[in-house]
């Protein structure tokens, strides 16, 4: 099986630990560079939470500092939901490594050009490194074969009613990202929602009590009391949808349409446009997931360390 280069450009909270986790365990990724973002948690978190998790699957990938700060706007994060860590209070061994020295844009567009067209860019926190690298590499989108987001939505916010955390955080730069003709795969709310683990799912994964399952137990027990607390189902895996819909893609489906992000209304900001009609679609945008199936491939990667 010809294995898929991948570029992972991650804010290391709850959910992306679990999609680096799940996606370091998929066969099909070739996982070839991680990049870190202010999100979550400011990129001073965020960097070395994603070294301790890459530690912790004992993956080697190198991974590059990225952007402190979104392109235009003052940094909020969202520690409000993974804690002031960003793990949720789950506890790992210092990273033994450290980052690159190389900034993240530098490293992509290299790769990318190494790779001759070859490469996918997964992004899963705010699109702020991609949008920088599109700034200092105006010839990148002519590398990159696709990207393919966590963000967004058709139907409603929940960062506000309207936009959700990635785009809210930094909505110039998604918008910078649907005007470059990269080949776009948008993962929305309202396909990532149905992609959530209960309280007995995890419980399954715990039982399994290796380094790993021990850890998504610890990072996610307070995150999924405040979702139950909610009357939500369980704890949402946002970030891992872009990752298994590059392995599993028969687990997605979805429709072409034109995304744009709203920047001028400062009540909507950061809403996105999802317009099936559009006359030139920009993007595939994902609608329904096959939840039982996505279970049994993220609990399968996980189960293989
Ligand atoms: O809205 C969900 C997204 O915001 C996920 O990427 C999560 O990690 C947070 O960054
Ligand atoms: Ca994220």
């Amino acid at each position: 099986m010809k294995k898929i280069p991948l570029w992972i450009d991650c804010d290391t909270g709850i959910d992306d630990a679990f999609a680096l986790l799940v996606a370091h365990g998929l066969p099909a990724l070739q996982i070839v560079g991680i990049s870190t973002v202010s999100g979550n948690v400011h990129l001073e978190i965020s960097t070395p939470n994603t070294l301790k998790v890459l530690q912790l699957a004992g993956a080697s990938t190198p991974v590059y500092r990225g952007a402190a700060k979104p392109l235009c706007r003052e940094y909020h994060d969202a520690s409000e939901f993974h804690g002031p860590d960003g793990l949720g209070g789950a506890v790992l061994p210092q990273p033994l490594r450290s980052p690159e020295e190389k900034p993240m844009w530098d490293a992509l567009y290299e790769t990318a050009k190494a790779l001759n067209g070859e490469l996918t860019v997964a992004t899963i926190g705010p699109m702020t490194n991609l949008a920088t690298a599109l700034q200092h590499y105006p010839d990148l989108p002519h590398y990159l074969k696709q990207v393919v987001f966590m963000g967004g939505s058709a139907s409603g916010g929940n960062c506000t009613a309207y936009a959700e955390y990635n785009v809210y955080a930094d909505p110039e730069s998604l918008q910078m990202v649907c005007d470059s003709g990269i080949p776009l795969v948008m993962c929305p709310l309202d396909m990532t929602h149905s992609a959530y683990l209960t309280a007995g799912d995890l419980e399954d994964l715990a039982a399994a009590n290796t380094p790993v399952t021990r850890f998504i137990h610890e990072s996610s027990g307070v995150l999924l009391g405040k979702n139950l607390e909610a009357g939500l189902p369980g704890i949402c895996q946002h970030d891992t949808c872009p990752l298994m819909y590059l392995a599993h893609p028969e687990l997605f489906s979805g429709e072409r349409a034109g995304v744009s992000v709203e920047l001028r209304d400062e009540v909507t900001l950061g809403k996105t446009y999802v317009d099936f009609a559009a006359a030139e679609a920009n993007a595939l945008v994902l609608l329904k997931l096959d939840r039982p199936g996505f279970l049994a491939a993220a609990k399968a990667a996980l189960l293989s360390y």
